[in-house]
């Protein structure tokens, strides 16, 4: 999966842009603020459709502007070139594949699998469990068409089920029978989706700790998945529901459920949020990450577009240096940095860079 040829029209800070990009190895450079970080966006929007900036999407519409458009050139790993476009409105967006309209976004988002890696996923560890199970979420849609889908008709059943519970408090004659009904659709999708979160955090234990060593040499890191559906079949399940009825009706909302999971990171059985330094968290993040990409790799049979965005400002030389190693030539990689002084640090063959300054490219080098 490789990124030959993008196109930005009024995205961010991007009026006009067309750029090539090495298959193997791209360095983003330049002063703060020039456009770096909007120039992976575009090509992260371009892959899930939505920006990993907790920012309303208009903003992703250049100031002045009515309409973006990202489109990028991608061969596949069939060695097939397909054009895929976003094009971005205040009202709302449209993806198009070699020019045909793709009405469902699941169907979209499994096509340009993608790992980021941003400074602001090394809060992850200590933000909300939410920012923790979008990680999760974004992860499995990649390569499950039907993940997103159980996903949407889940949230679609406890809406349901919330305006319900708020019935039955106004209207005590209201039947309880229609209330069973939603629970046991919601325990039906509920346990589609833990099953493939299971598998996903399985498979990131199986790998965690002998990454995360590698990165830092140190061991013990491993992450636990809570959740409500842990241990549970349908009859254990739909009796939990029923002990929790009560709290349910008071607050007129679900109280458990796959929508209140989390992650917890452990290090040497000590959680990581209460217990580690940055730099430590930092690191498990990174090791997270690198775990995700090699998921999707196992998954699809072919590595990722991986994009590092700023990582030099976060994590000191000798870590970077330990990432690097494991990073495989069969991925297309984007770094963005304000500094090229690495390169002395790293003896790196075929790459390109790229100079950006305010909203164009300054500077563009291949290197063998
Ligand atoms: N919708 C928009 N229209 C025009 N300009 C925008 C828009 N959104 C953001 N910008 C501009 O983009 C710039 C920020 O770009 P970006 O975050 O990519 O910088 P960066 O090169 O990554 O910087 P840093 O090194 O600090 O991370 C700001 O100058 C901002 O004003
Ligand atoms: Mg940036």
């Amino acid at each position: 999966m490789k990124l030959q040829v993008l196109k930005l029209h009024h995205f961010r800070n991007y009026d006009q842009l067309s750029i090539m990009f090495n298959p193997h190895l791209n360095i983003i450079y330049g002063k703060n603020g020039v456009g770096k970080t909007n120039l992976i966006e575009s090509i992260y929007v371009l892959a899930i459709t939505r920006t990993f900036r907790n920012v309303n999407e208009k903003v992703l519409i250049s100031i002045n502007s009515s309409l973006a458009k990202v489109e990028g050139k991608i061969l596949n790993e069939k060695r097939q070139e397909d054009t895929y476009s976003i094009y971005l409105t205040k009202e709302g967006k449209k993806v198009k594949i070699n020019n045909n309209k793709v009405i469902k976004i699941s169907d979209y988002i499994t096509k340009i699998p993608i790992v980021l890696f941003n400074p602001d996923d090394l809060k992850m560890i200590k933000d909300t469990p939410n920012t923790r199970r979008k990680q999760l979420n974004i992860a499995i849609s990649q390569y499950n068409v039907n993940y997103l889908k159980d996903l949407t008709i889940y949230k679609k059943i406890m809406k349901q089920r919330n305006s319900y519970l708020k019935k039955l408090v106004v209207n005590s004659n209201q039947s309880f029978d229609y209330l069973d009904i939603l629970t046991d659709k919601l325990i039906n999708y509920g346990l589609k989706i833990f099953e493939e979160r299971k598998k996903f955090v399985d498979f990131i234990n199986e790998n965690l700790e002998n990454l995360y060593e590698n990165i830092t040499n140190l061991s013990g890191l491993k992450i636990v998945y809570k959740s409500d559906y842990d241990n549970c079949d349908v009859t254990k399940l739909k009796k939990n529901y029923q002990k929790m009825l009560q709290k349910d009706l008071t607050f007129g909302k679900t109280n458990i459920g796959i929508h209140t999971d989390d992650l917890e990171f452990l290090i040497d059985d000590n959680n990581l949020k209460d217990y580690g330094s940055e730099g430590q968290q930092k690191n498990a993040v990174v090791a997270f990450k690198l775990c995700e990409l090699l998921f999707l790799k196992t998954k699809l049979n072919f590595a990722p577009i991986l994009i590092l965005d700023d990582i030099f400002s976060e994590l000191d030389k000798e870590k970077i240096q330990n990432i690097f190693k494991l990073l495989t030539s069969d991925m297309q990689i984007f770094i963005t940095t304000t500094e090229l002084d690495f390169l002395n640090d790293i003896n790196l063959k075929n790459y390109k860079t790229i100079e950006i300054s305010s909203g164009k490219v300054e500077k563009e080098r291949d290197y063998e």
